[in-house]
């Protein structure tokens, strides 16, 4: 029997040597503008333009916002049970429909089990069978995750929900681009589909050789195999729309980086999601974006999406 930490230990050897190996190869070869070419490399997609919802008719766009319907998966250990009760409070409220599954959900764990991306593939599995039909999109966000879906919504407007693509914040590791777990991962209904279908092949059983990979790098390996790519969401003026962190850090960065632009410089006006917030800090955005407002200020949004019933303007 080989101990966790010593298992740890070795991993930890091994990595040193490989690491080692690597800089003495790779340190003698120039890799010219590296960053630049990464920007252009990456597959992304842009929220829509005002001009296209001011041609639309008020039916035409009350049918489409009753259009868009998101399911919310809330997917996290059982650690993280204590926040089911905030998030049945806050912003799930705003999805169609929206159910927190953990490794205590009896319905499809018999055990107790760490494996995320057995946990990710079950649940999955499960949503589609349930409510594959009834839904055009599928958003799966951590415990710790904050999302305003109005923005969701708005952000989907005039995509199309029967294409194969996923979406969120990507990530480039070698030759694989995925959507960050932290940031929220959207799939459409077609991308739902396909993976149902290639989720008991091979191609998507655990792939990791030495270290675990992350169940949003194994989810998007399977997704590759059954022809869905990961799309970058980004605002009109290039700015992530979701979020792996908290405001906090992005404010923090944005301003060592650029003192000029506090907000600006970070943080999108159509922000879709946040990440690593306490239940506490869920309930002051829930302030800060749906009940703070300047009296008598009127917006003009072409888009409505009304609030859940019998909520007090939240
Ligand atoms: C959406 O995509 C489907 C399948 O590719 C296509 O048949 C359909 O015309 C598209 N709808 C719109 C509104 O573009
Ligand atoms: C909202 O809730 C009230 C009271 O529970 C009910 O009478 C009403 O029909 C509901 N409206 C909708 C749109 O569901």
């Amino acid at each position: 029997m080989v101990s966790d930490g010593e298992a740890s230990f070795f991993k930890g050897m091994l990595l040193g040597s490989i690491s080692c190996v690597l800089i003495t190869l790779f340190g003698q070869i120039n890799i010219p503008h590296e960053g630049k070419i990464q920007d252009h490399e990456h597959h992304h997609l842009r929220a829509p333009n005002r001009e296209d919802f001011l041609k639309m008719s008020e039916v035409q766009r009350m049918e489409l916002s009753k259009s868009i319907r998101v399911y919310c998966i809330i997917l996290g250990e059982s650690k993280y049970e204590s926040y089911r009760a905030i998030l049945k409070d806050t912003w799930t409220k705003h999805c169609d429909k929206a159910e927190f599954y953990s490794t205590k959900n009896s319905r499809l764990f018999n055990t107790e089990t760490n494996d995320m991306w057995l946990q990710m593939r079950e649940t999955y599995k499960y949503v589609f069978e349930k409510y594959g039909y009834d839904y055009n999109w599928f958003f799966l966000a951590r415990p710790t995750t904050f999302a305003v879906i109005e923005n969701l919504k708005y952000f989907l407007f005039k995509k199309n929900a029967t294409q194969p693509f996923y979406l969120g914040h990507t990530i480039k590791s070698g030759d694989l681009e995925y959507v960050a777990m932290e940031g929220g991962i959207v799939l459409s209904m077609e991308s739902m589909k396909r993976l149902n279908r290639v989720l008991n092949s091979e191609n998507c059983e655990d792939q990791s050789i030495l270290w675990k990979l992350s169940e949003d790098r194994q989810l998007a390996i399977c997704l590759k195999y059954a022809g869905v790519l990961a799309e970058n969401a980004e605002d009109s003026e290039g700015r992530h729309v979701f979020n792996t962190e908290p405001i906090v850090h992005l404010i923090k960065e944005a301003m060592s980086n650029n003192p000029q632009q506090v907000v600006k410089g970070c943080c999108s006006d159509m922000a879709i999601t946040f990440n690593g917030l306490t239940p506490r800090k869920m309930e002051v955005m829930m302030y800060g974006v749906y009940r703070l407002r300047a009296f008598g200020h009127h917006f003009n949004d072409a888009l409505v999406f009304l609030p859940p019933n019998g909520s007090e303007n939240d």
